[in-house]
């Protein structure tokens, strides 16, 4: 079976800036597959290329089988592509619930009608915890708020996967556990695959089956959390005596 998302010789320079250097790996539909890395090494890069936000210098993206490179965001969003933004970027003055319903209306859920969008919008409001925030303005959630707003954008837009940078970034350990809750509710409930961009290794060890570790702009190992955990190379970058 191929791949739900497939990354083949990725690159991407920035002038004489090597962001990513042929970067390679497949998700699964249904899986939950972390990206790690250090400030720098290339993670939200690669979630720009693949949402369209951004075109790589070289290489191919192929989502459910057909090439998405050259695709404008939104089409991507159609085919359904969804991420969050490592910044978060709600509209501020709208409310939560008119910040769901936009995503509804025009993602790959494809809602016209405003009624549709809204319902659609509150369930995944009350899978995420936003609930009661529906009616508020977007301006007045805290971090951990703003994030699973952020979250739930991508949710309410129908996507099949979701990119997700740094959603615990900034987040209490209490917080973070309660994150790592949602998503596996929305993985498990809503069937939805998951690419999980976190420079905590903890969390995505805990969340994800499999993990891709980028090391300025190259990948430098994949595989289980117990293979990342115990892979050299891996721990020399993150824990070596080079710092
Ligand atoms: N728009 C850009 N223009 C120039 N350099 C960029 C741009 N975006 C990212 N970079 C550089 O590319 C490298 C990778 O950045 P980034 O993908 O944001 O890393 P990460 O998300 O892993 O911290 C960094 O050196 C960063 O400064
Ligand atoms: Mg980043």
């Amino acid at each position: 079976m191929s791949a739900l998302l497939e990354v083949r010789g990725l690159g991407k320079r920035y002038g004489g800036l090597v962001a990513l250097d042929d970067v390679s790996f497949d998700v699964h539909a249904g899986q939950i597959v972390g990206v790690m890395g250090a400030n720098g090494a290339g993670k939200t890069t690669l979630f720009s290329l693949i949402a369209g936000n951004s075109r790589p210098s070289a290489g191919r993206i192929a989502f459910d089988g057909q090439p998405i490179v050259g695709l404008r965001p939104d089409q991507i969003c159609r085919r359904g592509v969804a991420r969050t933004f490592q910044i978060v970027k709600p509209f501020p003055s709208l409310t939560v619930l008119e910040n769901l319903r936009t995503a509804a209306m025009f993602g790959h859920a494809d809602l016209r009608r405003r009624a549709d969008a809204d319902a659609s919008s509150m369930q995944v409001l009350q899978e995420i915890g936003l609930a009661s925030m529906a009616d508020h303005p977007a301006s007045s959630l805290t971090l951990s708020g703003q994030k699973r707003l952020e979250i739930a954008r991508c949710v309410a837009t129908g996507a099949r996967l979701l990119l997700l940078d740094e959603v615990m970034a900034g987040l209490t350990p209490t917080e973070v556990g309660q994150m790592l809750d949602t998503l596996r509710h929305l993985h498990a409930t809503r069937g939805l695959t998951l690419l999980v961009i976190e420079h905590v290794m903890r969390a995505l060890m805990e969340l994800c089956e499999r993990i891709v570790v980028l090391h300025h702009g190259e990948r430098i190992a994949e595989g289980s959390p117990a293979e990342i955990g115990a892979n050299e190379k891996v721990l020399s970058v993150y824990f070596g005596a080079h710092a």
